[in-house]
């Protein structure tokens, strides 16, 4: 396929729809019938989406062609496609490339030593305060929100908080960030951390579990779906598939509020000499590395 390139959208935008629909059976559905329809009109939405944000004259600005016309980013619009129903057009945002975290990241390192380093740092909300310090290009947090501003009012993350954490004069606010490394005989076996605001506590938490107690890979135990529970609200998050239909059954009638799934979190973690914790080492790999896909971003690399 050759066609227009910028400033025109016409070629990438032909070609996004096309990857679009070539998972669909247009020629068996039949010319114009409702559902071949359906799925064109709901390419062109989503093609369109993208061509309004981010296409223009390449002498002012990086057109992300390259993943506009990637056939895994169709296929991620296709997965988003109801077959039934029209999408509603206000609700499609365009597609976000892959980048680095803009509120708070962790990274876990490990090295041929055995020294292990896990970082959490935070901005707190969305490029925090939206403001940088001069000449520097450096952005400054809002981190004021982790703490008490007022009792029994919730901050961002919805959690309730007491008197201790109250603002004062050189005190800094309660965190979170819970920059994990898991020992066995003075060494570092696991390394492990998370973004995500009150919801980092629990992630963490959970890939411990996953790993220490269920014997999971390290891959493993990142993917599995977890649940949180902050006290206030007075719910239980629920990611999708954590918990099968009768467990949820029988937790409701246990008294448990179950809800929906929050903003995911996004682990790093590392286990150092195989897999699976006391797991077999594979040929002459050391270090074991997991990056979260629920973010679609960050990489397990090593060398
Ligand atoms: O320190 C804390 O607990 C928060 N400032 C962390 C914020 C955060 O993880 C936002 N990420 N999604």
């Amino acid at each position: 396929m050759v066609s227009a390139p910028p400033p025109s959208s016409g070629g990438v935008i032909i070609c996004e729809m096309l990857n679009i629909l070539e998972g669909y059976p247009l020629k068996d559905l039949g010319f114009r019938s409702a559902q071949s329809v359906h799925y064109q009109i709901e390419a062109m939405r989503h093609a369109y989406v993208d061509r309004n944000s981010y296409l223009g004259d390449p002498d002012f600005v990086k057109n992300p062609l390259d993943r506009l016309l990637d056939k895994g980013y169709a296929e991620k619009i296709r997965a988003v496609i109801d077959p039934k129903k029209a999408g509603v057009s206000k609700d499609i945002k365009p597609g976000v490339a892959p980048h680095e975290g803009s509120n708070t990241t962790h990274y876990s390192i490990t090295d041929q030593w055995g020294n292990a380093v896990s970082v959490t740092y935070t901005l707190n909300d969305w490029f925090g305060a939206k403001v940088t310090a001069d000449k520097t290009g450096v952005l400054l947090n809002n981190e004021m929100d982790d703490f008490t501003s007022k009792i029994g009012v919730p901050n961002m993350y919805g959690l309730v908080q007491g008197e201790a954490n109250a603002i004062a004069p050189g005190k800094r606010p309660l965190s979170s960030m819970s920059p994990t490394i898991v020992s066995k005989d003075g060494k570092p076996v696991f390394v492990v951390g998370t973004p995500g605001g009150s919801r980092i506590i629990t992630a963490v938490l959970h890939t411990i579990l996953n790993v220490v107690d269920y014997g999971m890979n390290v891959q493993e135990a990142v993917d599995a779906p977890r649940f949180h529970q902050q006290w206030l609200p007075d719910v239980t998050n629920v990611e999708t598939f954590a918990i099968s239909p009768d467990t949820r059954k029988i937790l409701t009638d246990m008294g448990h509020n179950l809800g929906v799934p929050q903003p995911a979190n996004h682990l790093a973690a590392i286990i150092v000499g195989a897999p699976s914790l006391g797991g077999k080492q594979v040929g002459a790999n050391r270090f074991y590395g997991a990056n979260d896909p629920r973010r679609n971003t960050g990489l397990a690399a090593g060398y």
